[in-house]
């Protein structure tokens, strides 16, 4: 067991220019579709994270060859039908609740049982959400407890096409259909609440027989069988959910300066950056292009304006759900009392979010009142943290890890902040970052 990281000390004001890793949303969807791709795939900047090595791990079982180098990766594609379903295959998602619910998507076809296991966090995770609505294409599971890992998928020969709503704003769920009807002969309706589309932005560059229809809160997805992926390269962005720590942490930080480069700012995952506006943060997009059809920008925060307290639309719950844990700590610097709601969803993450969310904030003295899926936040510009606070037995949340030591450095106190490891899912480069800003 490594020991806690310790802090004692707010960061002091800081200028600094930074590049945070690989997006791990794009960087999980790029190794599953350039696994069924008909030749070899390369990609740039990919997230090297135990996430994304669960994924590498995942098609290797599958039977397809990878090198990675780095963050340089090349996968050696055999086709939409080139996965080796062996006898007794165990494929293990570890941490991944992206990754093991999107595979199995791609699974749908297979002709032997695989077992998908996980780690203990992922092992409490729902995964009825995707057996539900992959058993109606045909496909034949068991569940532990009926909705969790281990579970067991096998297929019958034919696959039907679904018509599937999709009403949590959950892209995994909504991810794992368009791959089951990317394998199943007629047209797979998806009406789906809006959410990261990653997936439909790669199947649009790459000329897949998927059309999307944007409405204001649904979008409605037709998915046709797919005959070929064709290889394709791609150069990583930079992940705006592991920026979300560093601009947080610049708000918060009077007479600091942030410029991070080159970030994935999709417009269905930059919910964060409009109620941190909203909330009085200064940011910028500087230098927006499109690459692949996903937009890229480098942020620039400028930190210590006055912040207000914010009554979270709904509408931003979805594109921000990564985020989550570490706003509630800027509510906490923020004038009056923040409101968030219907977020039932966070306590389906890694560990239960809403939650520790509240315990975090009760831990520092921070008046909240929490419920099964609202918080209130009683926010103080003045307030600072004069105890010392342990964190610990938070089923390894890369994100509590992270969203602590950005309490500590931004509040004061003295943080004994334990399992580190955690940030080995997401973001390795966390602390080193953290560190740069420091000197
Ligand atoms: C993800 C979707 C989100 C998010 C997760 C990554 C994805 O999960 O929380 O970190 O890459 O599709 P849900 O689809 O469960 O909301």
């Amino acid at each position: 067991m490594s020991s806690p990281v310790i802090i004692k000390k707010k960061i002091k004001n800081f200028d600094k220019e930074i590049f945070v890793s690989g997006d791990k949303s794009i960087s999980i969807r790029w190794i599953l579709f350039a696994s069924l791709a008909s030749g070899n795939s390369k990609a740039k900047n990919l997230l090297i994270s135990e996430d994304v090595k669960a994924a590498i791990k995942t098609i290797r079982k599958l039977g397809i060859k990878v090198d990675l180098k780095n963050n340089f990766c090349k996968i050696y594609g055999k086709g939409i039908d080139g996965y080796k379903y062996k006898n007794n295959l165990t494929l293990n998602a570890e941490n991944s609740g992206t990754l093991g619910r999107l595979i199995l998507g791609f699974l749908i076809n297979t002709t032997k049982p695989i077992k998908l296991i996980g780690d203990k966090s992922l092992s409490t995770r729902d995964f009825k959400r995707i057996s539900d609505p992959l058993s109606k294409f045909g496909g034949i599971f068991k569940l532990k407890n009926k909705k969790n890992l281990p579970l067991t998928i096998y297929s019958p020969k034919n696959l039907r096409p679904i018509s599937y709503l999709e009403n949590k704003g959950s892209a995994q769920c909504k991810s794992a259909v368009i791959f089951a009807g990317m394998r199943t002969e007629g047209t797979t309706f998806i009406k789906a609440k809006k959410s990261r589309n990653h997936t439909e932005l790669m199947c649009k560059y790459l000329k897949l027989p998927i059309t999307v229809k944007n409405k204001k809160i649904y979008d409605l997805i037709k998915v046709k069988k797919v005959k070929e992926i064709k290889p394709f390269d791609y150069i990583i962005p930079s992940d705006i959910s592991s920026s979300a720590f560093f601009i947080i942490l610049t708000s918060l930080s009077k007479n600091s300066k942030l410029l991070i480069k080159n970030v994935n700012i999709n417009p269905s995952r930059v919910a964060i950056i409009s109620i941190l506006k909203k909330m009085g943060a200064k940011i910028t997009f500087q230098n927006q292009k499109i690459y692949k059809g996903e937009k890229i920008a480098d942020i620039k925060v400028v930190g210590g304006k006055k912040l207000k307290a914010i009554n979270c639309p709904t509408r931003f719950n979805s594109g921000a759900i990564d985020e989550f844990l570490i706003i509630f700590i800027l509510a906490a610097k923020a004038k009056g009392i923040s409101y968030f709601k219907d977020l039932a969803e966070l306590d389906q993450k890694e560990s239960p979010r809403l939650q520790w969310g509240a315990k975090i904030l009760n831990l520092m003295g921070v008046k909240n009142i929490v419920t099964k899926d609202s918080i209130k936040i009683f926010g103080n510009p003045d307030f600072e943290v004069r105890k010392k606070i342990v964190i610990k037995d938070y089923l390894k949340d890369h994100r509590v890890f992270m969203t602590c030591v950005v309490a500590g450095l931004s509040f004061g106190g003295e943080w004994h902040i334990h399992d580190k490891d955690s940030i080995k899912t997401s973001f390795p480069s966390f602390l080193k970052i953290i560190n740069q800003l420091k000197t």
